[in-house]
């Protein structure tokens, strides 16, 4: 990403830089943030968005409240607990906050010292789970000469850090020439799919087509994928899956179709202390982003409108999670509590 090199945010000296998620695919813009009120103002809009990514952010932010407040103040606490409070589903932001601010009373540079660990982790599983999903997909869709991936929101590189969780898969098995055809939903109402999800496959070369949300069941119905590779923001320890919602559909449509279903996560996303989906909080982000489309409103004035930001796909109908560290086969019987050896 070229301003930032391959990251789509990092530390730099006293502050975070990022890349602006709202302004793609029509700009690309770096923000510079150094204060909290900026940095929570960032992951509420969404200019930092994925779980990966807003849990990098996060522990980053744990180090810009002890540049303002000093680490351990009363003040400190309190902007430590905005930031872990920004957004509620990803898992990935509490918990990285909370292991960066553990380190508080060891002194500013070991708060520094812990959030560019959790971001080198991050970098590091993006890699992992791209040879590994790659290498799991090869399996599943052995039949196929070259492999057609549908997928939902973004998932790359701009959602963690460098490549990605389901699009690193994607980029993987592009990258060993093997992709026939990446399908992105355009994943309403903030368009994640069309806009960024569209705008990474088209950087790295890769054969794609934007699909309307409704047209993806259609299309796996009538067998036009192979594979549906998908990130999560939360996975519960029975396997269900938290992610952008339309998920859940586009796994009903592949259960039908029998066509695997495969989640990619970093290990920071499974969330062994919620038991099953049902305890996962599913984010509501208010009619306004449903009854306006990039800024032009859609419907009759004073409409109101629903707008839940995920949905939980039960683990029955999730072949595979795929992590950095292993691949837990759910369609054998395993959740992310079974020992896999990983
Ligand atoms: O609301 P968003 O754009 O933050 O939602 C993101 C997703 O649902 C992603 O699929 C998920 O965070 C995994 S990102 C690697």
């Amino acid at each position: 990403m070229t301003e930032l090199g391959e990251r789509s945010l990092d530390w730099a000296g006293d502050r975070i830089r990022m890349v602006d998620q709202t302004r793609l695919p029509d700009a690309y813009v770096v923000l510079e943030i150094d204060d909290v009120a900026g940095l929570v103002d960032a992951i509420g809009r969404l200019a930092v968005r994925g779980a990966p990514a807003i849990g990098v952010a996060g522990g980053f932010g744990v180090v810009l409240a002890a540049q303002e407040h000093g680490a351990g103040t009363e003040q400190f606490a309190a902007a430590v607990e905005a930031i872990r409070t920004a957004r509620p589903t990803a898992v990935n932001l509490t918990r990285m906050v909370d292991r960066v601010a553990a380190c508080a009373a060891e002194g500013p540079e070991a708060l520094l010292a812990e959030a560019l660990a959790v971001r080198d982790e991050e970098v590091a599983a993006s890699l992992a789970m791209g040879r590994r999903g790659a290498a799991l997909v090869e399996e599943l869709v052995s039949e196929a000469d070259a492999v057609t991936a549908l997928t939902i929101c973004n998932t790359g590189g701009l959602a963690t850090v460098e490549r990605g969780t389901a699009l690193a898969v994607i980029r993987t098995i592009h990258e060993r020439g093997r992709l026939a055809l990446a399908i992105a939903t355009e994943t309403r109402p903030l368009l994640q799919g069309a806009r960024l999800t569209a705008w990474e496959l088209e950087r790295m070369g890769a054969p794609y087509r934007v699909i309307v949300d409704a047209a993806g069941p259609a299309l796996l119905s009538r067998g036009m994928a192979d594979v549906v590779l998908v990130g999560a923001d939360r996975i519960a320890a029975n396997g269900d899956t938290a992610n952008k919602i339309g998920t859940f559909a586009l796994a009903v449509a592949a259960r039908y179709a029998s066509i695997p279903f495969v989640v990619v996560a970093p290990e920071s996303t499974v969330d062994m202390d919620t038991p099953s989906g049902d305890a996962i909080q599913i984010e509501d982000r208010g009619a306004d982003e449903v009854v306006n489309v990039r800024g032009t409103q859609i419907t009759p004035e004073g409409s109101g409108a629903l707008n839940p930001a995920f949905d939980v796909t039960p683990a029955e109908l999730i072949t595979a999670i795929v992590t950095d560290r292993r691949v837990i086969r759910l369609d054998r019987g395993e959740t992310p509590a079974t020992d896999t050896g990983g």
